[in-house]
């Protein structure tokens, strides 16, 4: 791994500027994966061009799927839920959790073996959550993996279940969903907390109908999806960033056009707003009917004082990919931030309540860990006298979360980044962002 050097990001250098966020990541993954089973052409817009969309469209690639990419769209020539051909290798699933667990639904009931193999830190990540309950419903795998590499053997039939999660995870509810759909019999799946419902969404865009009262979904099987056109929203997990930075560096004003606002993706904002920041919402009521269900807005942030807040378990699943920035956040604000509930985050590309803490707290920051969260002295300058080299850990959000920090440090020997490559996993595109508004 290469380390990049951050010096110079100082509290000095305001950020003013507009930044187009790349297309999200759950909808891109989504949109190949729902265009790959459905009748006839999908046409994709503002498809994420990251590592993590590579992995899902490789592995629809190897599984005789076609997709086309044009200067300004991708299409998907769908053709339904028993085109697929068998791999003649295995399906290198890189380092995307959300390709891995929406593939072993998708894929559940398919006349062939399929192995799935994964880098490091996704071959630590557990997988039971996801295979546990689609065996219920007929899933066979070869072995007992809870982990990557993990062999699914042939299957042709599965049936409906009535399923509690026992943790909210829009991924494990996306597979159960997918699997449902070629169940023999209807499914129900229960939900302990809301978690993002771009899956619901994006196939009722598709023509598919599931019931939803409160947490609970109920899904009919037989229902066949149509290609169509998809619009993708920007990516708020990736407009996040900019929002911190929008808040922390004195003198900014970002702003952020067409980012997807499903409420159950921007818990963050909500959060933020308590703390006092100036975030602004201008929703675009045009653009969101024509974008699948997603609600759209242009963003702006500006810096203002902030103050402590308490996260509880409620709230986490709608900011799950945003409380590293959360912690960061707090440490700039007066008080004591209690995050609770995000139990959640040790399972992620890293242990990221550790590593969060770990990582600030060579800046100067005041983080406890938790068994669940998070405790954060705020109101702390981030400073360090000595050369500091910080490390993603392998970790996209982490790092690009880090150089975020770096930015509202006081560093006179600078900072620096090992591992800041994995940032393409979601945004490659965002050291030339921040460039862009330091200008
Ligand atoms: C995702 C769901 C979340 C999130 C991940 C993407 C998705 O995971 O952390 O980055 O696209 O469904 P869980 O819902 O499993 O927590």
């Amino acid at each position: 791994m290469t380390a990049v050097s951050l010096a110079l990001m100082t509290a000095a250098s305001a950020l003013q500027g507009v930044v187009r966020v790349p297309g999200d990541k759950s909808l891109s993954h989504r949109a190949l994966m729902f265009g790959a089973v459905a009748h006839g052409q999908t046409v994709i817009m503002n498809l994420l061009d990251s590592d993590d969309i590579q992995s899902t469209m490789r592995a629809m690639q190897a599984l005789g799927v076609v997709i086309e990419t044009d200067v300004d769209r991708v299409i998907v020539q769908g053709a339904g839920w028993t085109s697929f051909h068998q791999p003649n290798m295995p399906l290198e699933m890189g380092n995307s959790g959300t390709t891995t667990r929406l593939l072993f639904g998708l894929l559940a009931c398919q006349p062939f073996p399929l192995i799935f193999t994964g880098d490091t830190s996704l071959s630590r990540r557990p997988m039971q959550r996801v295979l546990q309950p689609l065996q219920q419903m007929g899933l066979k795998q070869v072995g007992r993996a809870t982990t990557l590499p993990v062999t699914l053997a042939p299957n042709r039939e599965l049936k409906g279940i009535i399923y509690t999660l026992p943790v909210a995870s829009a991924q494990v509810k996306s597979a159960l969903i997918l699997a449902a759909l070629q169940a023999k019999t209807p499914t129900k799946i229960i939900e302990p907390l809301a978690s993002r419902d771009h899956t619901e969404n994006l196939l009722a865009h598709f023509g598919v109908s599931i019931i939803k009262t409160g947490v609970s979904l109920q899904i009919e099987p037989g229902q066949q999806l149509i290609g169509q056109r998809v619009n993708i929203p920007g990516d708020f997990s990736s407009a996040a960033f900019w929002l911190t930075a929008g808040i922390l560096v004195p003198g900014s004003v970002i702003t952020l056009p067409r980012v997807g606002v499903n409420p159950t993706r921007i818990g963050f904002a909500r959060a933020l707003i308590r703390m006092g920041a100036s975030i602004e919402f201008f929703v675009d009521e045009g653009e969101s009917d024509a974008i699948s269900g997603e609600l759209i807005a242009t963003l702006r942030a500006t810096p203002t004082p902030l103050r402590a807040i308490t996260v509880e378990a409620a709230e986490v699943p709608s900011m799950i990919d945003e409380l590293p920035l959360l912690v960061l956040v707090a440490t700039q604000a007066q008080g004591e931030t209690v995050i609770r509930g995000a139990a959640e985050l040790r399972h992620k590309e890293t242990d990221r309540i550790t590593d969060v803490a770990v990582q600030l707290n060579q800046l100067g920051a005041k983080i406890d860990i938790l068994p669940d969260g998070f405790r954060i002295h705020g109101g702390t300058p981030l400073s360090v006298a000595e050369a500091v080299c910080l490390d993603s850990r392998g970790d996209h959000r982490l790092g690009m979360m880090l150089m975020i920090a770096a930015l509202v440090t006081q560093a006179p020997q600078g900072i620096r980044l090992r591992g800041a490559e994995a940032i393409t996993v979601s945004y490659p595109n965002f050291m030339a962002d921040l460039a862009q508004l330091q200008r």
